[in-house]
């Protein structure tokens, strides 16, 4: 009997694992989902269930062995079967021309054509498939030897466990680089930020980082993603061209580098560099140049490499933009944990396309080490092109009388002692009721990632702090009353009082996952606010939560747990909340749970196939999702009903097959 139970759920969960491979092969390398992530999360939990239950069907390569196991204590090095090289760089076309030359001449009238695809600016990695499966993942370390950071790399999904292959080759190591998006990166420092942690220079330093964790679990929760554009080891498989091995890697698995172009002549080369640099910032990554590739790969042998590079691949770096300006003053900031940020003030400058006046010196030990004195001439650059930051000091230019800037003993703000805790390079001011914290906390709480409320930029919340208007948070939904010492402000005529006064009051009907962002608990991010609006119906509820119930909300673990439950119970985060409340701030989650709504989809799972004429396929999906249905993406006995729009094709005859409920357009739009 067990052996029976046991063959049905081994049937059972190579189905699932398939689905979720298919789900996650649509989602990551062609970007065209056909599950809801609610499907996913469905398929993912009922696999982890059957593996618990059936422990000896777990294999390694299952879609629910990607993050688990405990920290690490180091990293094992190991040797490369191939070694890392590098590629020469190149910053100008007479270079790129004279590669051409050299190539042209080692190939000695041998056809041959050109491949130029984005240099991402990452961390290079070495993935090796032994039969198909993921077994090892290395970094590229001093190029003979890396370390093993197999398992932070298993975390990021759209690197596949599996190749997609009925006989994969018994070696295959694939290389790439792995990065953090822009978005990633500036949610993870806001994240940090947030959190009085010290945050990342740019997206390459965030990554690297992250991959250094020795907790996968940790790992997990960054954002790095990965493309893949080259070859170590490999044994049972070939390829003829570069781009013929794009191709194939696409359709086993791995993402590629976008805008990849095929280049018959040195001349399209050149345009295709124009091209890339052109679309540099399209990217959701950093791009920090173009590689001009080979793409007869059978010419590689005929070229070679040197030691440090292959002779049939060069880099076309773009420098960074960098300008020299005067450093006028520093000053610091500080910040709503209370982290002490010393600021250079800059005599304005233009820097990759906008006018920069201030930059992060980040600490003192990197003041200290850069040398930065005020009256110095500095050289600024936006780091990753995002955060301006001083690179260096121009010596020759130092004036004499050029200042030191010491550490600080005090806080800048309210004059209390400062304290660098234990391993923290940062500064604190320990005061909690430093009006420099709550001046960062009001910018926080109703910043548009928060309570969004509109008119009330940084100024403004100084001066409302300074003349005493507002003392804190709450402050905020008394200035009705003020109108008149609103109007007595400078620069505060009738309409900004009234503008104001507006978007303080349309700000009490906000997303109650807004609120709770807002008020800034330590470890609780804009995305853990949403996973807690999902879980819990109010903010009392939220509040009446102990650590053991909120373990088990999902991306919950005990340290923020413990950090909610501790916001809580303090008394001037219960008089917050309480004012909060009588100022008629909603407090109550408004997402509809299925079956909540009296609509006939409410409740119900829906699939949409065809082309819908009237909305689009995803405006069609929230508004059925409003309206408490689940929309999914394939046709299963579970499905309710199919909208089928124009040349529906393979579900519309799955669902009749099955006898689904089948709607055409017409009839969603009614009841729409
Ligand atoms: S090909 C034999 N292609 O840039 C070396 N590298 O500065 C093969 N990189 O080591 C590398 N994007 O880490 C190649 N499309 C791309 C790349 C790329 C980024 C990195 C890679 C390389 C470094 C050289």
């Amino acid at each position: 009997m067990s052996n029976l139970f046991s063959s049905a759920a081994a049937g059972r969960i190579t189905e699932l694992r398939t689905l979720l491979e298919e789900a996650n092969y649509r989602y990551y390398v062609l970007a065209e989902p056909d599950l809801s992530d609610r499907d996913y999360d469905a398929l993912l939990e009922e696999l982890t269930q059957l593996e618990a239950a059936h422990p000896e069907l777990r294999t390694p390569d299952s879609p629910t062995q990607r993050v688990g196991g405990e920290p690490l204590e180091g990293f094992q090095t190991v040797p490369h079967a191939q070694p890392m090289i590098s590629l020469a760089n190149s910053y100008d076309r007479e270079e790129i021309r004279a590669f051409d030359q050299r190539t042209a001449k080692l190939l000695q009238g041998r056809p041959y054509s050109y491949v130029v695809e984005p240099k991402v600016d990452g961390v290079a990695v070495s993935l090796r498939y032994e039969e198909g499966k993921l077994v090892q993942a290395l970094t590229r370390g001093d190029g003979r030897q890396g370390d093993d950071i197999t398992a932070n790399i298993r975390t990021i999904t759209s690197i596949p466990l599996k190749l997609r292959m009925s006989s994969p080759p018994a070696v295959f190591e694939v290389r790439g680089e792995v990065y953090m998006t822009r978005e990633g990166f500036r949610k993870l420092n806001e994240t940090r930020e947030a959190e009085g942690l010290d945050v990342f220079a740019n997206p390459r330093n965030a990554c690297a980082g992250s991959l250094k964790l020795l907790d996968p679990n940790t790992v997990a929760t960054r954002p790095l993603d990965a493309v893949l554009y080259g070859t170590g080891a490999f044994e049972g498989i070939d390829f003829e061209t570069h781009l013929g091995f794009l191709e194939t890697l696409k359709d086993i698995g791995f993402r590629t580098p976008p805008l990849v172009r095929g280049c018959d002549t040195i001349g399209a080369v050149e345009e295709a560099l124009d091209e890339n640099l052109a679309a540099r910032h399209d990217y959701p990554f950093e791009m920090d140049g173009a590689v001009v590739k080979v793409n007869e790969r059978k010419l590689y042998d005929v070229l070679g490499s040197t030691a440090k590079s292959p002779r049939w691949a060069m880099a076309y770096k773009y420098e960074p933009e960098q300008v020299e300006t005067l450093l006028k003053d520093i000053t610091i900031q500080v910040g709503r944990t209370g982290v002490l940020t010393p600021v250079a003030e800059l005599e304005p400058v233009q820097v990759s396309g906008t006018t920069v006046s201030r930059a992060t010196l980040h600490n003192w030990d990197e003041l200290q080490r850069k040398d930065v004195r005020i009256g110095d001439t500095v050289v600024i650059e936006k780091a990753g092109e995002i955060i301006p930051a001083v690179v260096k000091v121009v010596l020759e230019k130092r004036p004499e009388a050029a200042q030191i800037f010491p550490e600080p003993e005090t806080c800048p703000i309210c004059g209390s002692p400062v304290e660098q805790r234990e391993g923290e390079v940062a500064f604190r001011c320990m005061n909690p009721a430093c009006p420099a914290k709550t001046e960062s906390w009001i910018k926080h709480f109703v910043s548009r990632r928060a309570m969004d409320i509109d008119h009330l930029g940084e100024e403004l919340i100084k001066v409302l702090l300074e003349a005493d208007l507002i003392q804190g948070i709450a402050g905020l939904y008394n200035l009705s009353e003020k109108r008149v010492q609103l109007l007595a402000l400078e620069r505060m005529a009738q309409k900004s009082v009234q503008n104001l006064l507006e978007a303080v009051e349309d700000s009490k009907d906000r997303d109650l996952w807004r609120l709770i962002h807002g008020l800034g608990i330590p470890h609780v991010g804009e995305r853990t606010a949403q996973i807690l609006e999902e879980h819990y119906p109010s903010l009392q509820d939220l509040m009446a939560a102990t650590p053991q119930e909120l373990e088990n909300v999902p991306d919950v673990g005990p340290v923020v747990a413990e950090a909610i439950v501790g916001y809580f119970q303090t008394d001037s985060s219960r008089q917050l909340i309480e004012d909060l409340i009588s100022a008629g701030v909603n407090t109550e989650s408004r997402r509809t749970l299925p079956g909540d709504s009296d609509s006939p989809v409410a409740g119900k799972t829906i699939v949409l196939t065809g082309t819908l004429t009237h909305l689009k396929r995803n405006e069609a999906k929230d508004q059925l999702q409003a309206l408490g249905a689940m929309v999914t993406g394939s046709v299963s006995a579970k499905t309710d009903i199919l909208i089928a729009g124009e040349s529906a094709g393979s579900k519309l005859k799955k669902a009749e097959s099955l006898g689904i409920e089948i709607w055409d357009e017409a009839k969603l739009l009614e009841i729409l």
